[in-house]
């Protein structure tokens, strides 16, 4: 049953199951082998279902961690500032190939400021694997090396994306009705 703020199903459980397998086919090729110390990192709260699904899916060996940032306010459209709520915890960082796993991204400024951030904070490597890209709203240049589809300039939630928090254990990923959201002053 389709949730009734939802105008239309923009990618299916189907869709997303098979987007999910092809990402983790790609990165189990380019990490296999001795000289990798995968670590995949969860962007919060957004990246938490495709996390769970690409991680399962992930045949070499892998270790996980969380960071929380936020770029959005309570609507539809971005900040512009990137604020690190709760950041990486780990004195090994040096040892490690981190897998950015981030739900969307649009304007850029998420993937392209955690990226030199955790470069600059002294990691192996940083790599990025974004479910789902709006590359006609980037503002800041910025290409991720994994990209599950891309999709037109819609504001979208299910499947961990979010609504001023809503939304985001819809099993499907989906266009709210515009009267949903009418009425923000964002
Ligand atoms: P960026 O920094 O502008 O690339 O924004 C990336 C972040 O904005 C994502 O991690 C999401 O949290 C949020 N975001 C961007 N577009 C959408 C959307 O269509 N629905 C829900 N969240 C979005
Ligand atoms: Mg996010």
């Amino acid at each position: 049953m389709i949730n009734k703020d939802i105008g239309k199903v923009l990618i299916s459980e189907k869709e997303l199951d098979a987007t999910v397998s092809r990402l983790a086919e790609e990165i189990n090729r380019d990490y296999v082998g001795e000289d990798h110390r995968l670590v995949l990192l969860c962007i919060l709260k957004g990246s938490i279902v495709f996390m769970g699904d690409l991680m399962k899916k992930i045949s070499v060996p892998l270790e996980i961690d969380c960071m929380r940032v936020s770029s959005y306010g309570a609507g539809t459209s971005s900040s512009g500032n990137v604020n690190i709520i709760m950041d990486i915890m780990r004195s090994d960082l040096h040892d490690c190939d981190l897998l950015i796993v981030e739900d969307i991204i649009d304007s850029g400024r998420t993937l392209a400021y955690l990226t030199k951030y955790l470069l600059n904070k002294g990691a192996k490597s940083v790599k990025t694997c974004t479910l789902l890209d709006k590359p006609s709203r980037r503002v800041v240049e910025f290409t991720p090396d994994y990209v599950g589809l891309e999709i037109p300039d819609e504001f979208v939630v299910g499947y961990g994306l979010d609504y001023a928090e809503k939304y985001r254990a819809l099993p499907y990923v989906g266009v709210l009705k515009p009267e949903v959201y009418s009425g923000e002053d964002a």
